[in-house]
């Protein structure tokens, strides 16, 4: 394989999105409307999230679990006896077959409670954890951590909005905290020796991945990596390597985003490369609330009104997580 060129991904100081200078927020609005319409990905930093205290706690986490506890918080695709957890729980490795593990865990509100836990509605699913004695500290970091991710991407939302033209509390008013559908997903990526051949997939122009080209299905994504470059994004110039940076928090547009502004900011396509690497990916996905419905707009100005028919979030959630498990496998 030759070396592939790398993509214009820009680190922006989204500091200002804490502030209330608006004059500076809009200079961030702007350089995030620039990294949406090109690449479709940039670097979020002087975020404040103590990315070391992340990577280590979930190291930490990942390091000390057994076989036994993962198929415990398994998910549904891995453990028949777990019907109720679809979303939320361990994704296993398959000895000789699958490489990649992962915890995905949900809305630390959705807890005993809850309304619509209480009354069980789709994609809502209160989280299990491993035993505290075992693990003590991992569920507190867990929890502190969705919020941190809330509090970044809350911010970024403000600038979002103001990149199309909106007020700053446009996404706000959809996204919070008693009802967010965002996930936190911990995958791990081992280095094995040998590396099992059925985990590793071959690309159409013969790259080998861990994971096919795919657009988020999620608002924006803001993801957490080591430093071990695996990403590679679709541009009209092809397939570009993103340079891996793990100070910032790697943003990018989800295929929602693509809907409603009739695709003025898309959701890039991207791929994940096979790396024979100890690495981690921990990604928090933006999603609104199960009812909330953002009308589609004309965001690129054209003076056509999008004929793209308004979705509620749980419903395109709902779909779309569907649509990618089938097109890319069970993770
Ligand atoms: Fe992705």
């Amino acid at each position: 394989m030759g070396s592939v060129p790398a993509a214009n991904v820009p680190r922006i100081d989204i500091s200002p999105l804490f502030g209330d200078n608006h004059d500076k927020k809009l200079q961030v609005a702007k350089a995030i409307d620039a990294a949406s319409r090109d690449t479709g990905f940039f670097y979020a930093v002087n975020h404040g999230v103590d990315l070391q205290w992340l990577s280590s706690e979930t190291r930490k986490f990942h390091m000390s679990m057994t076989h036994e506890e993962k198929w415990d918080l398994a998910i549904r695709a891995y453990n028949q006896e777990h019907q109720h957890k679809i979303r939320s729980g361990y994704s296993l490795s398959i000895p000789g077959k699958k490489a990649v593990e992962s915890l995905c865990y949900l809305n630390p509100s959705f807890r005993h409670g809850h309304p619509r836990i209480e009354t069980p509605t789709p994609l809502h699913e209160a989280n299990d954890w491993p035993d505290e004695a075992k693990h003590p500290g991992f569920r507190d970091f867990a929890e502190s951590y969705f919020w941190e991710a809330f509090r970044v991407s809350s911010a970024l939302l403000r600038g979002y909005a103001l990149a199309l033209n909106k007020d700053e509390d446009f996404f706000a008013r959809h996204f919070r905290k008693e009802d967010t559908l965002s996930s936190v997903v911990l995958i791990r990526y081992p280095f094995l020796d040998p590396y099992p051949e059925p985990a590793i997939k071959t690309a159409d122009d013969g790259t080998k991945l861990s994971f096919e080209w795919h657009e988020d299905v999620d608002l924006i994504t803001v993801l957490y990596q080591s430093d071990v470059q695996n990403l590679q994004v679709k541009t009209p110039q092809g397939w570009l390597d993103i340079e891996p940076d793990d100070t910032g928090y790697l943003v990018n547009c989800g295929s929602y985003m693509a809907h409603i502004t009739d695709n003025y900011y898309p959701a890039p396509i991207h791929r994940v490369v096979w790396r024979n690497e100890e690495r981690q990916s921990l990604p928090f996905f933006v999603n609104l609330g199960y009812e909330d419905k953002v009308e589609p707009w004309d965001a690129a100005g054209k003076g056509v009104k999008p004929d793209r028919e308004a979705t509620t979030y749980g419903d395109y959630l709902q779909n779309g997580l569907l649509g990618l498990i089938k097109k890319n496998g069970q993770t």
